[in-house]
């Protein structure tokens, strides 16, 4: 599902820091994967270069059979519509929206061409995240728990064979880890979601079916 080649990003602004030095890597469809290692050790940076949210210095990509590095432009963003779902450590939900209208937001430009009602779909999500009773709630009116459920709940809305996850849990309490946690491996276990999650917590880890560990930019023992 996902291949990295000898990927590399080297930021240089000032001083040079190689975030992600030559990283290969092989994630095969409907694995577990957990990314860990101390801070700064490219965790987010791979992640984002897998999600083609960030442009390598070299090496090479490649998502569900696609070497990433030949889209450009509108077929780029099109592919990562279609394929990927991602989850941020802050939720970055939309302040100003419902739960309802910001997991239906990475869809909503499509919505003439989606072939299902993007608004039915919405609502299940939340459903099955145990947010029926929230659909119309802010964001600020959530609890850090249920408001990575409604970023979760969108990231599934394109039914994505990928989902990229930076430290999930990284703001929750235990109760609330424990509960996106269980979700995340439904999805993986269930849908055959392929996940690849960056965390610092050991539990979350633990639940991977594979842990990779990075140093420096590096897969350590790799
Ligand atoms: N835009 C940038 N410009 C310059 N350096 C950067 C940039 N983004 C990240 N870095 C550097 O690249 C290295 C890897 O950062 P990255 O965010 O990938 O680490 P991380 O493992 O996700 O850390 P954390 O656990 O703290 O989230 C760090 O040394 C960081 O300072
Ligand atoms: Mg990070």
């Amino acid at each position: 599902m996902v291949e990295t080649h000898d990927l590399t990003k080297v930021y240089s602004d000032g001083v040079e820091v190689r975030a992600v030095d030559g990283v290969t890597l092989s994630i095969g469809a409907g694995e577990f994967v957990a990314l860990t290692g101390p801070s700064g050790s490219g965790k987010t940076t791979l992640l984002n270069l897998i999600g083609t949210l960030d442009v390598p210095t070299a090496g090479r990509v490649v998502v569900d059979g696609v070497d990433v590095g030949t889209l450009r432009g509108d077929r780029l963003a099109d592919f990562r519509r279609e394929k990927i779902g991602f989850v941020f450590q802050f939720f970055n939900l939309v302040p100003t929206l419902t739960a309802l209208e910001n997991v239906m937001l990475p869809l909503l430009p499509y919505r003439r061409w989606c072939r299902f009602d993007l608004k039915a779909r919405a609502r299940e999500l939340l459903q099955a995240l145990g947010l029926e009773g929230r659909m119309y709630h802010l964001p600020g009116q959530l609890s850090g728990g249920e408001q990575q459920r409604v970023a979760i709940a969108r990231a599934l809305v394109n039914e994505p064979l990928l989902i990229l996850a930076d430290e999930p849990t990284g703001n929750l309490d235990s109760r609330a880890t424990e509960e996106i946690l269980a979700l995340l491996q439904r999805l993986n276990t269930e849908r055959g979601i392929t996940l690849v999650v960056a965390t610092h917590n050991p539990r979350v880890a633990a639940a991977a079916g594979r842990v990779v560990e990075l140093r420096d930019g590096r897969i350590l023992g790799g």
